[in-house]
């Protein structure tokens, strides 16, 4: 990093960057973006102006950014399909590397970034920036604080996840495709990662239903509604999603009392900012301040500047970042073995075996498990299980 200014190129120039890379690199002053690579000219046009970048700084493949000696980090922000060959050949030319999520499209690919970045001197980080919502910093505060006594289980809705689709310059549907590796869970992993953070251990296994109600006559591949039952070691989270309006919030029961944290009109968890948090115990409620965020920001832009600043103090400070590229690589295998539980009908044991369909194919492995008769999953059609 020359005058500890962190340089970064960017490789994807689609809508997350709008709303979260952008006002992040474009507020940290020690952050900087110098190079810009898409596959989409007109792409590549946006980023020239929010950014202010200068034609010869823009590109139409990956390649010549990671040539250059003025850049440190890039960041990865094509879709996951795309991203083992970017991930690998930065890392091998030494750069720093900053992974949208999901990591991957399989654990098998999730794990072999990883290994590569542990082979390395470098940090690779992974865009799980729910970690910096103030909401869920406090949750975590309380929870390790003591506040409701032992963790027992967690409950995260997430069933009123927006459909966005993607840039209408590029694919505007590739998240509803099976190159996007799965629906609404894999869209939203942001909740997955989060129930191994506060519950402070990694899941051990996982019971689930999958189903694709709202898109059933449009014969969907993927699902637009998951339903998670997840056991740690010594604690459980339940974890609810869906495309659509239902119910959103956060709950979450200890031995000696809960938490409770809600957005407006019970919104989900993203773009909404939160309302109420509260802890009860002996029946007693106890109201907590949210920290404010600053004024010019949403909690979206908010929480990818904290990622952002944590990703260079890492870098500059040679520790983890607060979101580690290998917690991807388990929520990526929890949101999977969901998806099998369901169609098989059988709970889960996690990690899953290296030599299983679905670590090595994701969903794609899927059609080769011992598929459930009675399965929503197979009668929905999704994960290529149409009859
Ligand atoms: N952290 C979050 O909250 C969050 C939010 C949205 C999306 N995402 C993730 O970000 C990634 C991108 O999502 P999006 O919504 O921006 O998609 P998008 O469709 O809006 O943008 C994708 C961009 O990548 C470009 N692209 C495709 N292949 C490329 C390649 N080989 N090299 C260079 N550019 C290429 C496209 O032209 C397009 O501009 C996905 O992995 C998604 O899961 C994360």
């Amino acid at each position: 990093m020359a005058q500890d200014i962190l340089r970064v190129g960017l490789i994807g120039c689609g809508n997350v960057v709008s709303y979260g890379h952008r006002p992040a690199l474009t507020t940290l002053a020690d952050v900087e973006l110098v190079a810009l690579a898409d596959v989409t000219p007109e792409r590549r046009l946006i980023g020239r102006e929010w950014f202010g970048l200068s034609d010869e700084n823009l590109y139409a493949s990956y390649a010549p950014i990671l040539a250059r000696q003025d850049v440190d980090a890039v960041v990865v922000t094509v879709p996951q399909k795309f991203r083992r060959q970017i991930v690998l050949d930065a890392l091998a030319a030494g750069k720093h590397v900053l992974s949208e999520k999901p990591l991957a499209s399989t654990p098998a690919v999730a794990n072999e970034l990883c290994e590569a970045a542990e082979r390395s001197e470098l940090t690779f980080g992974i865009v799980h920036n729910y970690h910096f919502f103030p909401e869920y910093r406090l949750i975590k505060h309380l929870v390790d604080g003591g506040e409701i006594g032992d963790l027992r289980v967690l409950t995260l809705n997430y069933l009123g996840v927006i459909d966005y689709p993607g840039a209408a310059e590029y694919q505007a549907d590739w998240r509803h495709t099976m190159d996007a590796g799965g629906g609404v869970l894999i869209d939203m992993i942001h909740a997955v990662y989060l129930a191994e953070w506060l519950a402070g251990e990694q899941a051990i296994q996982v019971n689930a239903f999958v189903d694709a109600p709202t898109y059933a006559d449009q014969n969907p591949v993927i699902e637009d509604l998951a339903l998670l039952q997840v056991a740690f070691p010594s604690r459980y989270a339940l974890i609810n999603m869906a495309w659509g309006q239902g119910v959103g919030g956060v709950d979450v029961s200890g031995s000696d009392g809960q938490i409770r944290m809600r957005y407006e009109d019970y919104q989900t968890s993203g773009f909404n900012q939160p309302i109420e948090l509260y802890s009860v115990k002996n029946w007693q409620r106890t109201d907590h301040v949210i920290p404010n965020l600053p004024a010019h920001m949403d909690n979206i832009a908010h929480s990818f500047t904290a990622l952002w600043a944590d990703f260079r103090d890492a870098i500059r400070e040679n520790r983890a970042p607060v979101a580690p590229a290998r917690a991807g690589e388990r929520a990526l295998q929890l949101a999977l073995a969901g998806y099998l539980s369901s169609a098989t009908g059988k709970t889960i044991t996690l990690p899953l075996p290296v030599d299983h369909p679905v670590y090595e194919h994701g969903i794609n492995g899927i059609l080769q498990a011992d598929i459930w008769e009675e399965s929503r999953t197979k009668s929905a059609g999704l994960f290529g299980l149409r009859d």
